[in-house]
């Protein structure tokens, strides 16, 4: 299946000048949505994880089954005030603004092998964000792993101290 064909293009959302990914036909469809985990999976089945830690919103409906996929545990990185216990923030920019992320401090332990997942790699701001807080907490970063990266914004640059790997790449 021609995984690319389940993203859709949606111009001047949410900002004008920006060009959405629509990621909701790819999960809609039952085998888009099966053999993109599966896909995504085997890009990491060899390394030595011991847990999966997605970024809200997105990064949760690609993360969790990807965790399962791979037998793992999730870890949550939530948008500022969703979470209830003690967290660590971190402030970044995004394309289209500025945002926070959080997540619980005793969510990754020292020596803890975390790969990261979102649905987007574009500039690579919010997973740098997010390696920084698994580093800050004494995870190790093992990889990070997208659905689809957008080529021409270079995040993969901003990344360029870890492993990233992407299904689709444009
Ligand atoms: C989008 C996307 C990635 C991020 C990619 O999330 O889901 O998380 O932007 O952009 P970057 O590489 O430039 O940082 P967004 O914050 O829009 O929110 P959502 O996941 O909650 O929809
Ligand atoms: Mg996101």
């Amino acid at each position: 299946m021609n995984l690319s064909d389940k993203i859709r293009n949606i111009p001047d959302f949410p900002k004008e000048g920006i060009l959405f990914k629509d990621i909701t036909p790819l999960l809609r469809d039952k085998e888009a949505l099966k053999e993109a985990i599966e896909k995504m999976a085997d890009m990491f089945r060899d390394y030595d994880i011991d847990y999966v830690v997605g970024i809200e919103a997105r990064g949760f409906l690609v993360g969790t089954p990807l965790a399962i996929e791979l037998d793992k545990g999730f870890i949550p990185i939530r948008k500022p005030g969703k979470l209830p216990h003690k967290v660590l923030k971190k402030s970044y920019e995004l394309e289209y603004g500025k945002n926070e992320i959080e997540i619980h401090k005793d969510a990754v332990n020292k020596g803890d092998k975390i790969l990261l997942v979102d649905d987007l790699l574009a500039t690579g701001g919010t997973t740098l964000a997010a390696t920084e807080m698994v580093e800050e907490l004494g995870g190790e970063v093992v990889g990070c792993a997208f659905l689809l990266e957008l080529d021409a914004l270079d995040g993969r640059e901003v990344l360029k101290d870890y492993e990233v790997k992407s299904l689709l790449i444009e």
